[in-house]
């Protein structure tokens, strides 16, 4: 039997890393793992239970607690606490504002990325595959990947996309009103992790002038590129 085929994205915010991750995954029929998603089941978790976020012991505290399980269908990935599915509620400005506080806390991310090395070789081994994604999956959590790719894209490009996601608009207006976001979080995550640049082994696929489809095309070319090689 083959080994099986194991795929790590990172890049900045507005790459189009989550959805271009889901859809490769869901063109190889594999398994996918949003590492963000985790960062931010924590990050709800605390604020449910009023645990100071500033108090970087109790978080590592409630990140080794965590009964956290995430559903890995690319076409629905769900993440559960204690069986809740909070799969909307970590995606509020509530958790989107306040999730930098906990990913930049070094004790937190080494609990979560043994998770995510697990949970990676626990979904490659149900599926034959999986495609995982977050800031340092390439270069600190799988760094022996199949495959590993940077999904880059201009500041610009970012700003409009996080822009349409968000304001449903590109107008001057609302690209000013997601800077903020999309700038200043990757500010405060790039204290931790490095995701603006390939590290050696790494492909930099660039979708500035890229669409949806034209982005996902450009990874998949790279798997078979990196896989027949
Ligand atoms: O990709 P996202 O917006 O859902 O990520 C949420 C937060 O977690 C964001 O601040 C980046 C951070 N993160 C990280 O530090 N390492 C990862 N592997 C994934 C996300």
């Amino acid at each position: 039997m083959s080994a099986p085929l194991t795929i790590a994205i990172d890049g900045p915010s507005g790459s189009g890393k989550s959805s271009v991750s889901r859809a490769v995954a869901r063109a190889l029929g594999v398994g996918f793992l949003d590492t963000g998603a985790m960062y931010r089941a924590l990050t709800w978790w605390c604020l449910e239970r009023d645990i100071d976020l500033t108090d970087a012991d109790a978080v590592a505290a409630a990140a080794r607690d965590l009964p956290l399980t995430v559903g890995t269908d690319p076409d629905a990935p769900t993440v559960s606490v204690d069986g809740t599915d909070i799969s909307q509620a970590i995606r509020t400005t509530r958790v989107s504002t306040s999730v930098s506080a906990v990913a930049t806390n070094l004790q937190v991310r080494a609990e979560l990325q043994q998770r995510q090395r697990d949970l990676m070789a626990q979904i490659a081994q149900e599926t034959g595959g999986v495609v995982a994604e977050g800031r340092d999956i390439t270069t600190v959590v799988a760094p022996d990947a199949s495959v590993r790719v940077l999904l880059t894209a201009s500041e610009e490009a970012r700003l409009r996309r996080r822009s349409t996601e968000l304001h449903g608009s590109t107008d001057a207006a609302a690209v000013e009103a997601t800077r903020d976001q999309v700038v200043r979080r990757d500010r405060d995550d790039s204290t931790v992790s490095t995701f603006t640049e390939a590290a050696p082994g790494v492909v930099l696929v660039d979708t500035s002038d890229l669409d949806f489809d034209q982005s996902v095309a450009a990874v998949l070319a790279v798997v078979t590129a990196e896989t027949s090689a």
